[in-house]
């Protein structure tokens, strides 16, 4: 069952997450000698809503983990930024406030690594099998590993799938969002692929973005269908582009110290879990996109607009400059390599 949706004051959180923080270590020690009397809580924070790809395996992963655990271990799941909004997320992890996250990758690059932005650069991937082969191979596993200095574990990566453009305009090709106010996650390599295009950029929360498409502070975004329509950001746009032209996925992540102090056989049964709850999300992810675009056509408030091949190239050749200005953040060795294994068109 997911959890209620308190508001919470996340100021006051973190700040007492901050003491909290301060004896992790013993906590996450004490947690072994705690398990045969009360369960280890893993509370599990992420800013889209429960119907979601992500959102329905993250209570996946609750129902298996609880279950194979024999109730030692109890999941909270909070949607849709109920705990945290973006950023605070990762401090919360970092603090160890929250066990678990999956935001998506765009937003890893805040931890520091600027790498991770690779996975903004648009026309990466051919489709949702080359994101998978990469992420599941080499090159996917040197970028979580990254993430172990920091404090943090990477789990598992969640597929979402191709973000497509919508405004309060006609929007066809890219001199289309010449002007536009748009909003992008906090991610330098998206500021970067908008200011080409000529747009002014706004980075901002996901909670945020319907009220700021409502109240015409913004005019555009860019995101998934499911994204788009489960925030209702659809009822405040007129056209919608299926432009595909990004890739957004996720990081399953904990905090690495709670991690490594589980008892092994919780551990194990996590892990499982977790594999379960990653192919769920993954064998959902591209069909709950297809469906929430389908609602949106028929909810009749959008042009839908699909851009033929020729229309496509333009958007490409548009978006090209990316790769050289991101260069000061994203090893260059690295996109390159990225490029090869994604496949995409050149
Ligand atoms: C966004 O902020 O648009 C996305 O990262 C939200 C998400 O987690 O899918």
């Amino acid at each position: 069952m997911q959890a209620p949706r308190p508001r919470i004051d996340t100021r006051r959180h973190l700040l007492r997450a901050g003491a909290a923080a301060a004896v992790v270590g013993a906590w996450a020690g004490a947690s072994q000698g705690a398990t045969r009397t009360r369960p280890i809580v893993i509370q599990f924070s992420h800013v889209v809503s429960a119907e979601t790809a992500k959102g329905r395996a993250a209570l996946h992963f609750k129902a298996l983990a609880e279950e194979r655990t024999g109730g030692r271990v109890r999941v909270e799941v909070y949607p849709d930024s109920t705990l945290y909004k973006d950023r605070e997320e990762l401090e919360a992890l970092q603090m160890g406030a929250v066990q678990m996250l999956a935001p998506s990758l765009s937003k890893l690059s805040a931890l520091g690594i600027g790498d991770f932005e690779v996975f903004d650069l648009p026309f990466l991937f051919r489709d949702q099998a080359a994101f998978r082969a990469v992420v599941d191979g080499e090159l996917g596993t040197r970028m979580l590993q990254r993430l172990a200095p920091l404090g943090l574990q990477g789990l598992a990566y969640w597929d979402n799938g191709f973000k497509v453009f919508t405004a309060n305009r006609p929007i066809q090709g890219p001199a289309d969002v010449r002007g536009l106010r748009v909003r992008v996650q906090a991610s330098r390599t998206l500021v970067e692929q908008m200011r080409i295009l000529g747009a002014q950029v706004s980075v901002s929360p996901l909670a945020n973005v319907y009220e700021s498409l409502r109240t015409g502070q913004l005019d555009g975004q860019e995101n998934v269908p499911s994204n788009i329509h489960s925030q209702r950001l659809h009822e405040a746009q007129s056209h919608l582009c299926v432009t595909r032209h990004g890739y957004l996925a996720y990081a399953v992540l904990t905090h690495r110290r709670f991690w490594e102090r589980l008892p092994d056989d919780i551990r194990a049964h996590l892990q499982s879990a977790l594999r379960d709850a990653t192919r769920f999300a993954n064998q959902i992810a591209e069909a709950e996109n297809h469906q929430a675009l389908a609602r949106i056509v028929a909810s009749g408030r959008v042009t839908v607009f699909t851009p033929p091949p020729k229309q496509l190239r333009r958007w490409r050749e548009a978006l090209a400059p990316v790769d050289a200005a991101t260069r000061a953040w994203i090893d260059p060795q690295l996109a390159a390599a990225f490029r090869r294994a994604g496949g995409a068109v050149p």
